[in-house]
Formats: C-alpha cells, sequence, structure tokens
C-alpha cells in the first residue's frame, strides 16, 4: 500500500514563507506535532523554499513534501519554469497541479492541467489535481458538470495505475481565501460525485484514492470536514502558515480510507 493511502493534511502555503520563514515555522511546527502513523502530512512550500523546508524535516521522515507548479515541459529553455524531474531532484514526492489560482490568475487550461500530471507521474512524483467551480458555476447548478469535465481532462493522458495512485483535491473558488467554508454536506456532494467518476475509471481502486477538501479550512472547521462522509483530507492555504493552528488541524480526528 503505498503511503498516502492515508487521510492527507495537505499545506498549501502559496507565495508566502521564503527559506528563513519556512525554518523557523518548522521549528515551531514540528515542536507542536508528534509523528502519527495514520495519516499523511505534506508541505508544499514555494520552490524557493524547498531545500531549506527539506533540510529541516529530515529528522521527521512522517512530513512529506511537495511543490505547487511543474512545467508541462521536461527541460529547456523555459525561463523561470521548474521541470518534474527537478522537483524529484529536490526531494519532492507530490506536485499540486491545476490549483484554482493556476487556471484563473494565469490561464492554466486543462490540456495543461493533463500534461503536467504526465510529468509528474513520468518522474516518480504523485499528482495532487484540484478541481473546483466558480460562485456563477455553482449558482447556475455547473458544480458537477465543472469538476468532472477537470478531473476527466486532468486525468486523460494518466494510465490506470497512475490513477489510482493519485490524489484529488475538491477546492470549491468560492471557498478559496474568503473565509466562505463549503458546508461538510457541500463537500461531500461534490466528493461523491468525483469518487463515482474515479470508480468509473479504475472501479474498485477508486475507494484507496485520497479526494481532499480546500477553502478557508481552519482549526475550528477541520474536523466537521474530516467527519464528512467521502472527505479523506485537507489542502489548507491561509490557516496553514501559522505552526500553531497547522499543529492543531494535522492533530484533527480522522477516518481512515477502507
Ligand atoms: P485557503 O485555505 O487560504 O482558503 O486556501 C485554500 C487553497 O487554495 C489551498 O490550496
Amino acid at each position: 500500500m503505498s503511503s498516502h493511502r492515508r487521510p492527507v493534511l495537505a499545506a498549501n502555503w502559496k507565495m508566502n514563507l521564503g527559506p528563513a520563514e519556512a525554518e523557523s515555522f518548522l521549528d515551531g511546527f514540528v515542536a507542536r506535532y508528534e509523528p502519527r502513523d495514520d495519516r499523511t502530512v505534506i508541505l508544499f512550500p514555494s520552490a524557493l523554499a524547498v531545500a531549506a523546508v527539506r533540510q529541516a524535516i529530515q529528522p521527521r521522515p512522517d512530513l512529506r513534501l511537495g511543490v505547487q507548479n511543474v512545467s508541462t515541459e521536461q527541460k529547456g529553455a523555459f525561463t523561470g519554469e521548474n521541470s518534474a524531474a527537478m522537483a524529484a531532484g529536490a526531494g519532492a514526492s507530490f506536485v499540486l497541479v491545476g490549483h484554482s489560482e493556476r487556471r484563473h490568475i494565469f490561464g492554466e487550461t486543462d490540456v495543461q492541467a493533463a500534461q503536467k500530471c504526465v510529468r509528474v507521474v513520468e518522474n516518480g512524483l504523485v499528482p495532487v489535481l484540484c478541481v473546483g467551480e466558480t460562485i456563477e458555476q455553482r449558482e447556475r447548478g455547473e458544480t458537477g458538470e465543472v469538476v468532472l469535465h477537470q478531473l476527466r481532462a486532468g486525468v486523460s493522458m494518466l494510465n490506470h495505475e497512475a490513477i489510482r495512485e493519485m490524489i484529488v483535491a475538491y477546492e470549491p473558488v468560492w471557498a478559496i481565501g474568503t473565509g466562505r467554508t463549503a458546508t461538510p454536506q457541500d463537500a461531500s456532494d461534490v466528493h461523491l460525485v468525483l469518487r463515482a467518476a474515479l470508480a468509473g475509471l479504475v472501479g474498485e481502486n477508486a475507494r484507496g484514492i485520497p479526494l481532499l477538501y480546500g477553502g478557508s479550512v481552519n482549526a475550528k472547521n477541520a474536523s466537521s470536514l474530516l467527519a464528512a462522509a467521502e472527505v479523506d483530507g485537507l489542502l489548507v492555504g491561509g490557516a496553514s502558515l501559522d505552526p500553531v493552528q497547522w499543529a492543531e488541524i494535522c492533530s484533527s480526528s480522522v477516518q481512515r480510507i477502507t
């Protein structure tokens, strides 16, 4: 069984915490969070802080490392980009793909998300494919259609084995950084749709694919979201920047993935 087939608590630091800040974050966090073998904790620092985080978590193999983005290209003249091979070499095991900020601010397409998933898998890393609808799409009743389209497009170039090993994160755009969290029921409803679609692709093995919820998660609402049906973990932005709050979120009670 691969190590991520457990509830997953993932911190997306976005463009926050440089190397020195990441180090002091980790001093505070590791002092407050003891290793637990019933969950996986993943940190997604800025690419420039990956080396500092890797160094700081060396004594803590329970803490895993990921990057927030990689290029669709393997290597070459792509100024400012980082490849999946570089991410692997830098010690990352996971890569966020298709985060809504990449899609909506940087115009990343479903085709690029699919290509990035391929690069990630080719380099032995695990993609965390992010999907989620805007408020307008939700109000038009298109949530299911939007997330299914993003999911199917994102995995369209992966084989079954790679899909079985991936992670999917549902992050409604209207809940990201807004303080407006989806209810546990909202999250469950969408996670059920995603799980059914994954089952259509890989059958029974879909049960082992962690489905994370993200969007204004904090230490107060983490437990109720984690208790919701089909929610196997959390992808946390703002609240993961505070080591005390992040340690509290990582210590929430979790359900086993069956
Ligand atoms: P917030 O937790 O800040 O809403 O961000 C969620 C997110 O985008 C994580 O990837």
